[in-house]
């Protein structure tokens, strides 16, 4: 008898060990915040091209030194990042496209970074860049919203006599010739959205196609003190569904709606700050390269349950896709 209340009693204080480990635990990830496993550092805010709806304007003119970019990413490797995405601006607006393609190889080469990806309009990009950094670079994304080139101009996708759409068919082309993963991004906007761009891109065959919902963020493509005013390019969420459903039949697609997308991403600004969407403008908070990441990242408005919801972790190192190149 005396033996059983002992045991009963271990076994009483090892649950309320476990559940104060476990409570512990818990308040250390909510003040620790977010892990940052997949990050965009939109690294400038200059482009050549002048989307209406653009949602990541030209407010600065500031570029990190490249050494500090090193710092910071290699900073964010410590505190758990596994991906890494170059976006802007556009990425290769800098240095002609230099400056990414040595951050690209950094992160391969000495943070062995299990994915190394960019997103860009695909207008300055060279086959020389794809000779030289290609090999570091897992998955090139290309934004693309309509195959009609006047759509393109009214939408603000081409600079003077630049056609669009050559410029995807070339970079389609390169990353099939030097081994790096093709993306499509589009946004659905009031002058694509009745669009069918299914048999388009079955025929260029991306590994996946990002099909994102207009999304307003004040001071950036709204509001008084917005560069653009995207108002006019919003369209409902009956609308783009219905641009889903039209696409159903494509493999790759991936509809992200303003809900998913707005508060899912960790954003990193030119200065490394994270940019909290949660109230529908972006506020950053303080540089990574001041603080350390896991300071900043309480400021980053991240929401994790919806970045893991909208499938944000996926087959992203080009070694682990089964590809036929
Ligand atoms: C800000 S851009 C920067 C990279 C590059 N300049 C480009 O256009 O691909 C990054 C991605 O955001 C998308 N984007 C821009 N404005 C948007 C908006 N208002 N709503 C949803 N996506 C948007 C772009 O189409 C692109 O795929
Ligand atoms: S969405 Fe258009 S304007 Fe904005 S950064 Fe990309 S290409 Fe430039």
């Amino acid at each position: 008898m005396m033996e059983f209340g002992v045991m009963f009693g271990s076994v009483i204080v090892l649950c309320v060990l476990a559940i104060i480990a476990f409570l512990s635990m818990k308040f250390l990830q909510k003040n620790s915040g977010p892990k940052p496993l997949s990050v965009n550092y939109h690294f400038t805010r200059q482009c050549n091209y002048q989307c209406g709806f653009c949602f990541h304007t030209a407010k600065t003119s500031f570029v990190l030194p490249i050494s500090e970019a090193k710092r910071g990413l290699k900073m964010l490797k410590e505190a758990g990042m596994k991906k890494i995405n170059f976006s802007g601006g556009e990425p290769f607006i800098k240095d002609d496209g230099q400056y990414v393609g040595k951050l690209v190889r950094y992160c391969k080469q000495s943070l062995k970074l299990p994915s190394v990806t960019i997103v860009s309009n695909g207008s300055l990009i060279t086959e020389d860049w794809f000779q030289e950094f290609g090999e570091f670079l897992d998955i090139l994304a290309i934004s693309c919203d309509s195959f009609d080139e006047p759509t393109n101009r009214v939408i603000g996708r081409h600079q003077n006599k630049k056609h669009h759409l050559s410029s995807l068919t070339c970079v389609r082309d390169w990353c099939k010739e030097y081994r790096v993963a093709f993306k499509i991004n589009t946004v659905v906007n009031t002058h694509n959205c009745d669009e069918d761009m299914s048999q388009e891109i079955l025929d260029l065959d991306p590994v996946r196609w990002k099909v994102f919902q207009c999304l307003l963020i004040g001071g950036e493509n709204t509001g008084p003190d917005a560069i653009r005013h995207a108002e006019s390019f919003v369209i409902s969420e009956e609308m783009f569904e219905k641009f889903v459903q039209r696409h159903k039949s494509v493999p790759q697609l991936v509809p992200e709606s303003n809900t998913a997308m707005k508060d899912s991403y960790l954003i990193l600004d030119e200065y490394m700050r994270f940019l909290d969407c949660t109230k529908g403008k972006k506020d950053p908070s303080k540089s990574i390269l001041d603080v350390g990441v896991q300071e900043a990242i309480k400021f980053s408005g991240f929401d994790e349950a919806m970045f893991k919801k909208r499938g944000g972790r996926y087959v992203w190192s080009k070694a682990d896709m089964k590809l036929d190149w």
